[in-house]
Order: C-alpha cells, then sequence, then structure tokens
C-alpha cells in the first residue's frame, strides 16, 4: 500500500516535471568541496567567492536538518549565514551569496526557465527585521525577494517577505519562523517577463503572480543564491542565518510537487537517481580567463554599487 502511493506519487512527479538545465542541490556539497572552486579551478555546482574575510565553515553549513524535509528530493540543505564579519571586498553590506556553475550557461540564461528554491528562518540567528535583505537575485534585480524593513522604510521593522520584479513590490507573505516558504520564479528571457510560483511545507507550487513585464536578464553566473544585507546606521551586526534547499533550475514544464514526507523515505533513492541525475554531469573548467566579468556593476535604488566579480 504504501509503497504503490509512493510509487504513485513519483509518477506523478515525473509526468509533470520539466528538464533540470541546472542542479543547486546541496546533497553532494561541502564546505571543503566548495572551497576547491576557484576562477582558475571551476568545479562543482557553484561559484564561491562573494563573502567575508573568515573561512567558508564561518558563513555556510550543510546538514540533513537545514532541508526542507517535505522536499524528498532534497536530502541536505544550507544554512547560509551573516556574521561580524561578512564584508566582502570591504563593502558596507554583508553578504553571503553563492552563483550557479553551469556547464553551459546559455542553458540557464535564455528561454523560459523556472528558478526553484527553498527558504525558512528560525528564532535563533533570525535575519534582522530592521533591515533590508536582497535574496534570490539577479545582479540587474529584475527579480528577488526581500526581507526587513525596506532600505530607506519607516519604521523600526518589517517582518514580511517580498516579491520584487523591477525594484517594484508584487506580492508578499509573512515569514515565520520554521515555515519553508518553496518559490520559482518563472523567467521569459525572451519576451521580458518573470511570474511567481509559491508554496509552503510540501504543498505544491502554485502560480500566485502572473508574468508581469520585466528586464529580464542573465550571464548564466549572476543569480545570487544567498544573501545581501543593507547596512541601517545605529543597527548593530548579529549572526543571521536563512536555510536554502531545493535549488534548480528547469525549462518545459514546471515541477510543482514535491515528494511529501509520508512518502519521503520510500521515494526518495528513486527520485533522487531520476530527478538529480542531470546535476551530475560535472561543470567543465571554463577556458576563459578570469571573471570575464561578468557584470559589473548593478545599482538597483540605492547608490550602492553591487560588484559582482572582483576585479
Ligand atoms: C581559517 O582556518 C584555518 C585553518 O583551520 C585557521 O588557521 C584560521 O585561523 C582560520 N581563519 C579564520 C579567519 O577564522
Ligand atoms: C502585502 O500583501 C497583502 C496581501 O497578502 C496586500 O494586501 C498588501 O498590499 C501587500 N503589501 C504591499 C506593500 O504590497
Amino acid at each position: 500500500m504504501f509503497k504503490q502511493s509512493a510509487l504513485a506519487a513519483l509518477l506523478l512527479r515525473l509526468a509533470a516535471a520539466g528538464t533540470t538545465e541546472w542542479s543547486g542541490s546541496f546533497n553532494d556539497v561541502t564546505v571543503s568541496s566548495l572551497e576547491d572552486w576557484s576562477w582558475s579551478n571551476q568545479v562543482g555546482e557553484y561559484q564561491w567567492y562573494i563573502y567575508g574575510t573568515g573561512n567558508t565553515s564561518d558563513y555556510l553549513a550543510f546538514d540533513a536538518s537545514y532541508a526542507n524535509p517535505d522536499d524528498s528530493s532534497s536530502t541536505v540543505g544550507a544554512k547560509v549565514s551573516l556574521t561580524s564579519t561578512s564584508y566582502w571586498e570591504g563593502q558596507t553590506m554583508r553578504r553571503t551569496e553563492l552563483i550557479p556553475q553551469a556547464s553551459d550557461t546559455s542553458a540557464i540564461d535564455s528561454g523560459t526557465l523556472y528558478y526553484h528554491f527553498s527558504i525558512m528562518r528560525e528564532d535563533t540567528n533570525a535575519p534582522s527585521v530592521a533591515r533590508e535583505h536582497q535574496i534570490a537575485f539577479f545582479e540587474s534585480h529584475f527579480t528577488e525577494l526581500q526581507y526587513g524593513l525596506a532600505d530607506g522604510g519607516s519604521g523600526s521593522g518589517d517582518t514580511t517577505l517580498r516579491w520584487m520584479a523591477n525594484s517594484a513590490e508584487q506580492w508578499n507573505v509573512t515569514m515565520e519562523a520554521g515555515i519553508w516558504h518553496n518559490f520559482a520564479y518563472e523567467i521569459d528571457f525572451s519576451g521580458g517577463t518573470v511570474g511567481l510560483w509559491h508554496s509552503t511545507g510540501g504543498d505544491d507550487l502554485t502560480s500566485v503572480v502572473s508574468p508581469v513585464s520585466a528586464s529580464a536578464s542573465s550571464n548564466g553566473e549572476d543569480w545570487h543564491v544567498g544573501v545581501l544585507e543593507l547596512p541601517v546606521t545605529g543597527v548593530s551586526d548579529t549572526t543571521e542565518d536563512l536555510y536554502f534547499s531545493g535549488v534548480y533550475i528547469e525549462s518545459g514544464d514546471i515541477t510543482t510537487t514535491f515528494s511529501g514526507s509520508s512518502s519521503a523515505a520510500a521515494v526518495s533513492s528513486v527520485a533522487a537517481s531520476s530527478t538529480v541525475a542531470a546535476a551530475t554531469s560535472a561543470a567543465a573548467p571554463q577556458t576563459t580567463a578570469l571573471v570575464s566579468a561578468t557584470s559589473s556593476v548593478c545599482k538597483p535604488r540605492t547608490t550602492t554599487v553591487y560588484v559582482t566579480a572582483s576585479a
């Protein structure tokens, strides 16, 4: 009985699934494997260079308890931390960000794609409600989540998690401790639109904002999986943790399902081998030189300069 319902759930998932163009699953990521990445050795699933002056383990940790337990494809999640040393390249913002390391960047920066990720906060080391956090953003900020009091906003705090497109708020939800929020950005890079899918826990994703016009663009290595926090005068730095799970980029039909905790144990091994398969194609080290630089600069509403690549 149990096995059959688990199989049914898996078949449903496969029936609805698109193609995974890049997997940012943390299932096989370790602090040590990330530390192997450099501009001259672009290995693994992520570029890892936007963080403070400490060691990787000061800012990232991976554990089964950090994954969304209702997502059986994610056996390990990431704890992404901001600490008193989280100043990258002398900037005034605190930043801990991973960037996709795709073997073929064109596969993740053109056409229509779904950028999937799940996030959660706890009461312990909760992100400050008094500061603006930019989460899962692109270099040009055409789509991103924000949490905490908006930069320059009045009041002392804001507990909403807001979805922004082209710097305008489109949707929000209160971010309570211990609740996993699952998202997919529906990005049409050709048509210039972005929409939002959302659910909590193990519920199926639903479209919560139909695609709106946006200056959608990417070079395939400028999606910041992590958090950037703007400073606020008079608010001191405390350690803040944000948890990430279920990161992948999909083309074709969107996968809306998570396998659910009841069938998770039975499904996970099968699901892992079938849905994560695309992930394992190791990223070939790029022959292009350093930083090709990505990007350069992006200036959202503030005068702050967000440089992706160190020169
Ligand atoms: C980083 O780790 C090394 C080796 O464990 C240690 O010697 C060093 O003090 C650490 N640096 C920081 C900034 O914590
Ligand atoms: C936040 O979402 C609620 C609906 O859930 C909406 O009424 C409100 O206007 C939104 N806030 C902003 C600033 O858009």
